[in-house]
């Protein structure tokens, strides 16, 4: 994994022309895509590192606005390393996938610790910090440092998979083994910026997974898909296991303009985040209150069920509204919070307890 290729075999030129794969993707990017976006104003390791992991299942719309927030609060990497936890995921709150920014501060901690703060140019050493695999230590070491390796996101799946005809389904070893070695074949030993940014261009803007627009394509006269007319069988599918589906409750207390959260444990779903307390649907929320927070329900009402899924399962969710109408005075817990809901929103949450508090702020 990681090492360098051996490329031996020149690629092939596709259709009369003479032009490689590599070269027309170099050629329309240089004319086509995308140099604009805010990470591509430098070669700054610690903002192309940033970059590539919130663009991680993540597009790069959504991504920009976070990536400008997080680096003005965090404009270099001590920052990051030196900062609370709680603030680097208040940073994330509504990107999702939270694995990411715990493994991101981890990872800046480790670069101070073990690289003098140096992000390292090594691709065994960028490979080795948490948050990195293959595909983004390669995207790392190909815009920070120039260096030449093969990257497979997503995006580029589904180009490779169409161009070259690599049939099954690529979250299998042996699928994702003939990507890479696609990947590496076609690697050019000239312009690796442009042509991986091209790559993710193409991915991003043509090669779409519904209506892809093959007629803008500059590898359209080669690509398998298109001339087997099969586009829509590539990629091929996750092999369909239906997710199961969990229900809970999240209780939203409110008492005197406040909102109680709770911090979850650290690992796990939303690990470390504030959220709203749950419960089974079978729980005497009443009983609960008292007893966990001091709290005495005075109204309790049902809001809209909200469903969230996740890789794994997918998870409906119960909102209760409940007023509460006395804390018991030295009912507070660790890992508990009374906070007004301008603060709540501002805070670390998930997604769908953001959705919940706006709901009850805007009633
Ligand atoms: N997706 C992943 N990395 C990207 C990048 N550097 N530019 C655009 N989209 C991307």
């Amino acid at each position: 994994m990681g090492v360098k290729v051996k490329n031996n075999a020149r690629p092939r030129a596709e259709a009369s022309t003479g032009a490689t794969f590599a070269s027309r993707v170099v050629q329309w990017q240089q004319l086509h895509g995308r140099h604009d976006l805010p990470w591509q104003k430098s070669r700054d390791a610690y903002r192309i590192w940033l970059s590539e992991i919130m663009l991680q299942q993540t597009q790069v719309s959504t991504v920009i606005p976070y990536f400008q927030r997080f680096l003005a609060r965090f404009p270099e990497i001590r920052s990051l390393a030196a900062a609370p936890q709680d603030d680097v995921l208040a940073l994330w709150s509504g990107l999702g996938y939270y694995s990411r920014a715990r493994n991101l501060h981890r990872a800046a901690q480790q670069v101070i610790a073990e690289h003098g703060g140096q992000i390292p140019r090594e691709f065994a050493a960028l490979l080795a910090l948490p948050g990195i695999g293959r595909s983004t230590a390669a995207a790392i070491a190909v815009f920070a440092f120039g260096e030449r390796h093969a990257i497979l996101d997503g995006n580029v799946k589904r180009l490779f998979a169409r161009r070259f005809g690599i049939a099954g389904y690529p979250g299998d070893a042996k699928v994702m083994m003939t990507l890479w070695r696609e990947t590496e074949r076609q690697l050019p030993s000239r312009n690796i910026e442009s042509y991986t940014q091209g790559l993710m261009d193409l991915g991003a803007t043509l090669c779409t997974r519904t209506r892809p627009r093959c007629e803008l394509c500059p590898v359209a006269s080669a690509c398998i898909a298109l001339a087997t007319n099969t586009i829509k069988l590539f990629p091929a599918a996750r092999p369909r296991k239906t997710l199961p589906q969990r229900h809970t409750q999240m209780l939203v207390l409110l008492h005197a303009k406040h909102v109680l959260l709770e911090k979850r444990a650290p690992t796990g779903i939303w690990g470390g985040m504030w959220s709203l307390p749950e419960a089974a649907a079978d729980v005497d929320i009443v009983a609960l209150c008292k007893q966990r927070f001091g709290a005495s329900v005075a109204t309790q009402q049902a809001m809209p069920v909200l469903n969230h899924g996740f890789t794994h399962f997918k998870l409906d969710i119960a909102p209760q509204r409940l007023l509460i109408s006395a804390v018991a005075p030295h009912a507070a817990a660790p890992g508990v919070t009374w906070l007004t809901l301008e603060d709540a929103l501002g805070a670390a949450i998930p997604a769908p307890v953001k959705r919940i508090l706006l709901a009850i702020q805007a009633n």
